[in-house]
């Protein structure tokens, strides 16, 4: 299959509304695309990135007052969120209604519904006929792609289309709130934090106050996640690093890399939304320049910083 690349929104709807396959940029991470009245896209997806089948998709909306088509009983916390947070870096797990395919949800009755602020991601969602069930435009367990030359180095050959944008603002994927229950459960940390959620709803619950005897709540949070080929080893601030038995090593971080340890690659981010920005291209940077061991400095758990942790700690567990 020969993949296109554009900078027209329009064409790349084209291609959505005729069954194709199509990544789009958004302001968390770039997404793979398909209309949800087109399963047999839905599936194409899955084979593309080599998903797991029972890992659901999250369905992308141009408008937030959209939601009430794809999904129902929606209670006031779910309106109050977003009311807060949409258009921006928020997924919704809502009971699903009958518009959404099993294809999409991997059979659940409950879907992931997110309203991106990417100007170019909402024209885009605009010109489709449907809303758009989406997972990041990686391939499975690979760093999400934050640009569209990522996305081209990963699906080349295997989607019909790539929109153009420029990298993602933020560089994580969305925060996820379960509000399918009766108290909103967190169940991914993202650019939305949970201090900024607590704010809007202050009896939300996150994984650790969930009993360990409940199931998985997001089928996908089993799976490995986010990892490049090279090997992560993780580090508090301040805390000293041992150097690798294999020569070549980078450095990830806020502060100066410890000089224990000779580096190949160096990054020292200015803020934590820098950090964020930036981690999944440092990967794929890493991975091109053959590096064994990249140094990760856990950033302080505020804000991003959370979800920065939990990416780190996902890419770790690999190894
Ligand atoms: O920022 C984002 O969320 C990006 C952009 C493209 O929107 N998308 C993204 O999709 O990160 P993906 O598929 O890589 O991650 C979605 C996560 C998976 O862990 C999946 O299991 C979970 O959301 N999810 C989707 N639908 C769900 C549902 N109905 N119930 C629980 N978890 C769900
Ligand atoms: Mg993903």
């Amino acid at each position: 299959m020969q993949t296109i690349v554009t900078d027209s929104p329009r064409e790349a709807a084209e291609y959505l509304n005729a069954g194709g396959i199509v990544a789009f940029p958004t302001e968390t991470v770039y997404g793979l695309g398909a209309g949800i009245s087109y399963p047999a896209a839905v599936e194409k997806i899955f084979r593309a990135k080599g998903r797991p089948a029972d890992n659901p998709l999250i369905v992308h909306i141009a408008t937030p007052a959209d939601i009430d088509s794809v999904a129902r009983e929606i209670g006031s916390d779910a309106r109050k969120l977003v009311r807060h947070f949409f258009p921006g870096p928020l997924t919704l797990v809502l009971k699903k209604s009958e518009l959404v395919p099993r294809e999409v949800t991997a059979g659940l009755d409950t879907v992931g519904v997110r309203c991106p602020s990417n100007m170019i991601a909402r024209n885009f969602l605009g010109f489709c006929n449907c809303p758009v069930a989406a997972p990041s435009a990686n391939i499975s367990g690979r760093p999400s792609s934050t640009s569209w030359a990522a996305v081209l180095h990963d699906l080349e050959g295997k989607i019909d289309c790539i929109l153009k944008g420029t990298p993602s603002d933020i560089g994580l994927e969305s925060t996820i709130v379960d509000c399918s229950g009766k108290t909103p459960l967190l169940l991914r940390t993202g650019a939305v934090s949970i201090e900024e959620l607590q704010a809007v709803i202050p009896g939300i619950r996150t994984a650790e106050s969930q009993n360990d005897d409940e199931p998985p709540k997001s089928p996908g949070l089993k799976y490995p996640h986010y990892a490049p080929t090279a090997r992560i080893r993780l580090c508090e601030q301040g805390e000293s690093v041992l150097p690798a038995e294999k020569s070549s090593s980078a450095w990830i971080g806020m502060s100066s890399p410890p000089a224990t340890v000779r580096y190949t690659s160096v990054r020292q981010c200015g803020t934590i939304e820098e950090y964020a920005r930036i981690l999944f291209d440092f990967f794929r940077q890493c991975d091109a320049l053959d590096i064994d061991t990249i140094y990760c400095e856990l950033p302080p758990a505020k804000g991003i910083g959370q979800a920065i942790r939990d990416r780190l700690t996902r890419a770790a567990a690999l190894h």
